[in-house]
């Protein structure tokens, strides 16, 4: 059978790196707090010129060009992100025009930091029924656009970038072979970011305080811990293999306590979970592919290794996924 194999991976991250001792002035928090509660040192905040398109292309090109395909090639843009710079078009419309890739169709998903590994099943799918597609899937974000400034629950977690795949179809045996993705929205409280119609005091719900994430992030944490657990452990058992066969695990990279846990849990080997969490903060649905785009260059990813992926997110959504790289 015919299976999504990616092809090449690119990233981009913003130039500028802001530190936590920068925003130690900028609100009440300390380097040690953020370090030892979230494992975050410094992310990449964008400036000018890094628009989420612009980040979001820049990694497009970087996987173009180890796959040396042209974008006229392309059939599809699938573009991950809840940071968009407008609400239509799609940044994949915008990625599309970037790129000059007049034969490909392109939208948008929405499933917060999840988004890339739905996008990964999507393609995945597509793939399956026509596998001679060459699909350009990205996760890009900047939520540095999103985040009040103001508030240090939230804006010491996140950074921006993008990070993309090139997908085609394979009988070689690799490619992706499974997944386990989930939602349940009636949690959509813990994890959000109000939209303009909330600007409408007819449309505003009693919660509105702008368009800006808000986030109960201890609860989130208990949510993420035993759902990336429950998907990885159900995934697992439903294709007949352990934590033993698995190669790398790439989850989303959130907060180092989370994985911690999760690998604990999971009984994962420290040196099977690749991590980057540090210097790129929480960077939503662009985390898997910037992980996965560095953990391949790092020479993480072996050919014909199991490659497990997890996440979860704002919906709330979250689930897993693995390849055969
Ligand atoms: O992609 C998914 C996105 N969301 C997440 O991944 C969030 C998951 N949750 C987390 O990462 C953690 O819950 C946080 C890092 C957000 C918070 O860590 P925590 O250990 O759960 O702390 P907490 O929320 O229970 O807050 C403990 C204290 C509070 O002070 P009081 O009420 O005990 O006096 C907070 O006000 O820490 C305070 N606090 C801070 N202090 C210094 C919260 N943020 C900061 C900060 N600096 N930046």
């Amino acid at each position: 059978m015919n299976k999504a194999v990616i092809l090449g991976t690119g990233s981009c991250l913003p130039e500028r790196v802001v530190t936590n001792a920068d925003l130690e002035k900028m609100v009440d928090t300390t380097d040690e707090w953020i370090t030892s509660r979230t494992g975050i040192s410094s992310r990449h905040i964008a400036g000018e010129n890094e628009q989420n398109y612009q980040l979001a292309t820049k990694a497009a090109r970087r996987a173009l060009a180890v796959t040396g395909i042209d974008a006229q090639e392309l059939d599809l843009i699938i573009v991950a992100t809840i940071s968009s710079h407008m609400i239509m078009p799609s940044t994949a419309c915008f990625v599309q025009a970037e790129l000059g890739a007049v034969n490909a169709f392109a939208y948008d998903i929405n499933a917060a930091c999840a988004g890339f590994t739905y996008g990964l099943d999507l393609a995945s799918n597509y793939i399956q029924n026509r596998p001679d597609m060459k699909i350009l899937l990205i996760g890009a974000e900047t939520l540095s656009a999103r985040v009040n400034w103001e508030d240090r629950n939230t804006c010491v977690l996140f950074g921006d970038g993008a990070g993309a795949v090139v997908l085609s179809g394979s009988k070689d045996g690799r490619g992706v072979f499974g997944s386990s993705l989930h939602a349940d929205g009636k949690l959509w409280n813990l994890l959000c970011m109000d939209s303009p119609e909330s600007l409408n005091p007819e449309l505003r719900h009693d919660a509105w305080q702008g368009t800006h994430i808000r986030m109960s992030g201890s609860d989130i944490f208990k949510h993420a811990v035993r759902m990336m657990e429950d998907s990885v452990t159900g995934l697992l058992r439903k294709h007949d293999l352990s934590i033993a066969d698995i190669g790398l695990m790439i989850p989303h990279q959130a907060n180092i306590r989370i994985l911690s846990n999760l690998r604990d849990r999971l009984g994962v080997p420290e040196e099977k979970v690749f991590i980057n969490l540090g210097k790129r903060g929480n960077t939503s649905a662009a985390s898997i592919p910037i992980a996965l785009d560095e953990a391949h260059r790092q020479g993480r990813l072996v050919r014909g290794d199991i490659v497990l992926l997890c996440t979860f997110g704002g919906g709330l959504t979250w689930g897993s996924l693995l390849l055969r790289w």
